[in-house]
């Protein structure tokens, strides 16, 4: 099953162009890499109802996955993950636990960053951390359990 993936960079500068988006590139070629078809892109600032505009928007175009990058840490402005977590149907904790618990054997800041999988009504949402390569490690930490996560909530009969 072609898993059909949309991304989103959450950054206050990178929307304004104060600087280029380098998250939202990396994830792309991550998911390409993992075979996903990227069909979707956004760029938003910190921001809970652009955050929620841009999700909504790309589940509308038939995205069953999408990966956010930044606004998980604890600065003033990060709202990723309550944005999300204002919309979802459930959270995922398996996600955010894993992607923690791994990446603390990177860098102890990784106990900072509050990533997590949720499901807002048949699509996975993760929400990643925005240095480009903490969330390409993050998603690599937990791509294993995607495709299967994916087919249950497309309803796609599996095989366990
Ligand atoms: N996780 C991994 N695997 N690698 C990293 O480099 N950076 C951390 C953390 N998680 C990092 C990581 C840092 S420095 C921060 S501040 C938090 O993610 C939150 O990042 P964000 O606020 O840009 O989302």
């Amino acid at each position: 099953m072609q898993i059909v993936c949309g991304i989103v960079t959450v950054s206050d500068r990178a929307s304004q162009g104060v600087y280029e988006d380098l998250g939202g590139p990396a994830l792309k070629s991550a998911a390409a890499g993992y075979g996903w078809q990227v069909v979707a892109e956004g760029i938003v600032p910190d921001d809970r109802t652009e955050i929620q505009r841009a999700i909504r928007t790309q589940i509308n175009q038939g995205c069953q996955l999408i990966l956010t990058t930044g606004g998980t840490g604890v600065a003033r402005r990060d709202v990723t993950p309550e944005s999300v977590l204002e919309i979802a149907d459930r959270e995922i904790p398996g996600f955010g636990e894993a992607m923690r618990m791994k990446s603390l054997a990177i860098t102890p800041n990784a106990v900072l960053s509050r990533s997590l999988g949720a499901v807002i009504g048949q699509t996975l949402v993760l929400c990643l951390p925005g240095k480009p390569a903490g969330a390409v490690e993050c998603l690599g930490f937990v791509a294993g359990a995607i495709p299967h996560c994916v087919k249950v909530l497309q309803e796609v009969p599996t095989s366990c």
